[in-house]
């Protein structure tokens, strides 16, 4: 039996082709792709590429390509049928279950989805070209919104008396037509209604670009019409599933950690608009589990970002408790609250991209602060509430699902808490003042360490290295003296060494002006000091550190020029590119 063409494309559009390879490839992001050694052959050069935006990998040494399921049939030995359970679950999708109805509902689905192609592309047309349209194209100036917009959201208008019924009435069954959702049985006139007639409307499209429902918006407030309807459930929309821009958002994850997760059209339309297009909205529902797991397959950090009135808030808090469920550990939610009275679209329609983002990284709160603040802002000073209060905090924590994320989050409430109770603890030394301290003095460092990169980390070490060794390598300068640095501080203090040790005069520590905070930081993190240690005064242990550290600062300093050509290579594809990429890969090699 086939699976249906819009399952597997939903496989493939959750899952990234370099998150399914390197469950079993260790692999490296260069430029725009990730390179690793092939799974395929015994190498010791990558010759294995990986490409998500183009959704395929490519082996090199065995020229051998394809997605994601090719490539799980291959490393697994898997039949296609396998690799598509196997596939489907790691996407978080349930398995596929074949029944007799599965035909019919692949006819179904072709002639739903053709339905709503055929409605979205005319009443598109309509607002662009239509006289009769003046109102609405008039007020979506009002709003900022350029044609430009209008087409990339694909944004219609039905007018008040449309019958588009008529148009698809010889073609599809009645039936057909209602479960669309876009038309209702009038009962009292005995006809069919246009459901989103005198309305603007925004496809909203599943994850392949597909549209399967509406929204629309009135464009002159009425009060006994709502604002905004929404396409009813249908069998093929469900509204906790989905998420309005998520199809364009999500092309951005290779470039971006973090996505927005605003609530209405507009939100997004709006900061879209003005540059912010990691965007998509829950359009007024309740955020749901499935939301959060599929941002999470695409994006690190979602920043929520409700409107500033009293329901945004609520429907803020009411989000962060759901969502606290599925936080892991290297997964941040966060939340931005606006100035009052603002939303999103107006937010940066008033102040535009940069100050947005600004404020973004100024203002926004991670979840558990946020909860916290919170539950604190309802407590009073008395002994009920405070016991409300920290019994409320720990079932919240205890709803996580992640055991270690679940420990951390009550470890932060229950700090916090201890700090708004100084006497309890008291007498209590062993408890959680001990624990907390610890775990704070871990956290710093982790903290401190995980800001530093790899390479910083290994300059320590060669400084450390030389400051340790001061007389011997001023009589072995020249083996120092052309190592490059990468970090702009460390090279700084490099430099200012090696012209002290140039004079000949000998010198101590003390003498050359070094910050004292960076210092601290290189005895701190400088790997090498425990090896150092027992080998303090032989030179032969000293120059063997020296060429091992020299030769991985050498490295990196390759593999950035390879990086650079390689990304040049994909632009010009010119031999002499080619020729250098070789040439400096070999030398890599050899190191
Ligand atoms: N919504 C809805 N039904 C309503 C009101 C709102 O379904 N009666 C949903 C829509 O998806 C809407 C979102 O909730 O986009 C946010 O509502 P709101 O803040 O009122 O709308 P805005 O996006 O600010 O719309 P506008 O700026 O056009 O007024
Ligand atoms: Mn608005």
């Amino acid at each position: 039996m086939k699976y249906p063409k819009e399952y597997l494309e939903e496989i493939k559009t959750r899952l990234k082709v370099s998150t399914v390879v390197s469950k079993s490839v260790n692999l490296k992001k260069r430029g725009k792709e990730f390179v690793g050694l092939s799974p395929f052959k015994n190498e010791k050069t990558p010759s294995f590429t990986v490409n998500d935006e183009k959704e395929f990998y490519h082996c090199f040494a065995t020229s051998e390509h394809g997605n994601i399921f090719d490539f799980v049939m291959k490393m697994q030995n898997l039949k296609f049928g396998e690799a598509v359970k196997y596939l489907a679950n790691l996407a978080g999708m349930q398995p596929y279950m074949f029944t007799k109805q599965d035909e019919e509902r692949e006819k179904k689905w072709k002639e739903y989805s053709t339905i709503y192609d055929m409605y979205v592309d005319f009443y598109h047309n309509e607002l662009l070209k239509n006289e009769a349209h003046f109102n609405a194209r008039e007020y979506l100036k009002k709003r900022f919104l350029s044609s430009e917009d209008v087409k990339k959201f694909k944004i219609g208008f039905v007018e008040k008396n449309a019958n588009f019924f008529a148009k698809l009435k010889n073609d599809f069954s009645e039936e057909t037509l209602v479960e669309s959702g876009l038309f209702y049985f009038d009962e009292k006139n005995k006809n069919y209604i246009e459901r989103f007639k005198g309305r603007l409307i925004f496809p909203i499209k599943n994850i392949s670009s597909q549209p399967i429902a509406l929204g629309g918006r009135v464009i002159d407030d009425i009060k006994y019409l709502a604002k905004y309807i929404n396409s009813p459930e249908t069998p093929f929309f469900k509204k906790g599933s989905n998420l309005y821009n998520l199809d364009c958002a999500r092309k951005l994850s290779n470039k971006l950690n973090n996505i927005y997760l605003v609530e209405g059209y507009m939100d997004v339309i709006g900061l879209s608009k003005n540059g912010i297009e990691n965007v998509v909205a829950n359009l007024g529902t309740s955020l749901t589990d499935r939301q959060i797991l599929t941002l999470n397959q695409f994006f690190d950090d979602i920043i929520i970002c409700f409107d500033g009135d009293e329901s945004g808030y609520k429907a803020a808090l009411r989000a962060a408790e759901s969502s606290i469920r599925e936080l892991k550990p290297e997964k941040h939610i966060s939340f931005l609250f606006l100035p009052d009275n603002e939303d999103p679209d107006s937010f940066v329609n008033k102040n535009g991209k940069d100050y947005f983002i600004d404020f973004t990284k100024q203002s926004k709160i991670s979840i558990h602060q946020f909860i916290f603040t919170h539950y604190k802002n309802q407590t009073q000073n008395n002994p009920s509430s405070m016991a409300i209060f920290e019994k409320k905090l720990r079932s919240i924590a205890k709803t996580i699902k992640d055991d270690f994320i679940k420990k951390y989050v009550l470890e932060f409430f229950l700090q916090k808490i201890s700090e708004l109770t100084p006497y309890s603890n008291i007498g209590k030394k062993q408890f959680y003042p001990k624990r907390v301290k610890s775990l704070q003095s871990t956290q710093k460092y982790f903290n401190e360490s995980k800001s530093l990169t790899a390479i910083e980390i290994k300059e320590f070490s060669l400084l450390y290295l030389i400051m340790k060794n001061l007389e011997l390598f001023q009589e072995h300068i020249h083996l120092i003296e052309s190592i490059k640095l990468f970090s702009d501080e460390n090279r700084l203090i490099f430099q200012t060494i090696l012209l002290k040790l140039k004079t000949n005069e000998k010198i101590t520590l003390d003498e050359i002006s070094i910050d004292t905070q960076l210092i601290d930081k290189i005895y701190k993190f400088a790997s090498i000091k425990h090896i150092l240690q027992n080998n303090q005064n032989d030179p032969n242990k000293v120059f063997e550190l020296l060429e091992e550290i020299s030769r991985d600062l050498k490295n990196y300093d390759l593999e950035l020029r390879i990086e650079e050509l390689e990304s040049k290579f994909s632009q010009d594809l010119s031999e002499t590119t080619f020729n250098e990429i070789r040439e400096l890969k070999k030398q890599k090699n050899i190191n």
